[in-house]
């Protein structure tokens, strides 16, 4: 039997000040001093202060009023402020050493990022521009820039050599996005979006269909991947690099249509996350097949990695156009091409509920890959909810971002700053925090210059 050592339990709950930090941020977004909110919830200046500082602990009901104020879920706020749901308390009574176990496998290490985490916290100074950033130090509406286009029309007014790096999760489905099926998945049934099943009493984002494309389908997608990595191969510089999402069933139509573009397959990041697509019996026949799966539970993401040729050597394109590698994840450690993922946290869904969000503890990783010495502007030409901005925002990174609908436009204009403000990933036990503002510290010596 495995010894656990009496140090590695804690007591529950910790000293409040994460509670304190999520208060505050959650404040800050939704654009209110601490005598406004405070007003608003009837108590005192100081005694919200005193929250925010960790040195008060709140009552639950007090918890809800701050929630249904600041229109957030309660979840996170209940947790940090040491109240863990009662059916999951139950569970650990009744599991003490499974229910541990099983988080860890799950949650122990979805998006570590040790360079991150090794940066010494910065303090926030009060921000005088802006009412709804949280981080001061530099205006985040001077990092990025969101359109309403679509990109095809941005592309082709966008100057040749003007973007250092792409990283997007396209329509890959195609149809997913026409306003045809947008309208069946507003509605919420039909089409080719699939509402997977409630599990534990939780609803599920909907998932498209991607196994009802036709050929016909499949040469439209190559031929819509070939215009736009023409457009897109004009306006990176050399060297710069492409992210791509896409799916295992599909990539192989989007990676022909880069290289036959002249953009270089540099790999493929493996997203390691666990979907609900795929592992089912035979329709109509599952009882007599019940041994047969027709297709492969889903496990991974495949993102292709490609390249715009480099002018000379990668050391020349480093010097002259700060592009032609990935940027390390510290001195010691290369960034790696398998990373274990989450899917989204409900907290960044509520943030940005559109139906593919990236989850920040994932995309920061690959937007920080993306630019290699830290400096150039990242795109993301199928900007959805925003992830991709939010993480480049977070890295201290400039970034453009397009999206061609306006619910999902405007989705991305409230999310991004609120879901840059979300540590990755939080501490080791998988809790998102507010990030204190230290990934901040970089940006004044990227692009204050
Ligand atoms: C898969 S989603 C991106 C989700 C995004 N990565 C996120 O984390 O929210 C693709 C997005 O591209 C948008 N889109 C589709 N065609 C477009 C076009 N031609 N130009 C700009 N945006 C487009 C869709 O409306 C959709 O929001």
């Amino acid at each position: 039997m495995r010894r656990i050592a009496e140090k590695q339990f804690s007591p529950v709950p910790s000293d409040g000040r994460e509670f304190g930090q999520l208060l505050r941020t959650e404040r800050l977004a939704a654009g209110y001093s601490l005598g406004a909110l405070a007003f608003k919830l009837k108590v005192t200046k100081g005694y919200l202060s005193r929250l925010e500082q960790g040195k008060a602990k709140p009552s639950k009901p007090m918890i809800a009023r701050i929630a249904k104020t600041l229109t957030i879920d309660p979840s996170s706020l209940f947790v940090l402020a040491g109240y863990l749901p009662t059916d999951v308390k139950r569970i650990f009574y009744r599991y003490p050493v499974e229910a541990p176990a099983v988080l860890r496998e799950s949650f122990s290490e979805y998006g570590a990022n040790r360079d991150w985490a090794e940066q010494p916290k910065k303090k926030l100074k009060p921000n005088t521009t802006t009412s709804r950033s949280a981080h001061p130090t530099v205006n985040l509406e001077d990092l990025y820039e969101v359109v309403h286009a679509d990109c095809f029309d941005w592309l082709k007014k966008r100057a040749s050599n003007s973007i250092h790096a792409v990283v997007t999760d396209p329509p890959y489905g195609l149809k997913e996005y026409t306003p045809e099926e947008k309208s069946k998945l507003r509605r919420g049934h039909g089409g080719i979006w699939r509402i997977p099943p409630r599990l534990g009493g939780c609803t599920r984002m909907p998932l498209p269909r991607f196994t009802v494309l036709t050929d016909e389908d499949r040469v439209a997608l190559k031929d819509f991947f070939s215009r736009w990595a023409k457009e897109i191969s004009r306006v990176l510089v050399p060297g710069g690099h492409i992210f791509i999402a896409t799916n295992p069933l599909l990539s192989h139509l989007v990676y022909l249509a880069l290289i036959e573009a002249g953009l270089e397959k540099r790999g493929e990041i493996i997203r390691l996350v666990q979907t609900l697509r795929g592992g089912d019996r035979p329709k109509n026949a599952h009882k007599e097949f019940d041994d047969v799966t027709v297709m492969p539970r889903s496990c991974w993401e495949p993102w292709g990695l490609f390249r715009k040729p480099c002018e000379g050597r990668v050391q020349d394109s480093l010097r002259k156009w700060k592009t032609g590698g990935l940027r390390r994840v510290s001195k010691e450690e290369p960034f790696c091409d398998v990373i274990k993922s989450a899917p989204t946290r409900a907290i960044e869904r509520e943030i940005s509920p559109h139906p593919s969000l990236k989850p920040q503890a994932f995309i920061r990783q690959i937007v920080r890959a993306a630019l290699p010495l830290g400096e150039g502007i990242i795109l993301d030409p199928f900007m959805g909810g925003g992830s991709t901005i939010a993480a480049a925002c977070a890295a201290g990174y400039q970034s453009i971002g397009i999206e061609s609908d306006p619910e999902f436009y405007e989705m991305a204009v409230k999310g991004i700053p609120r879901l840059a403000s979300l540590a990755p990933n939080g501490d080791s036990n998988g809790t998102l925090l507010p990030s204190q503002g230290k990934i901040y510290g970089q940006q004044q010596t990227l692009f204050g210059r």
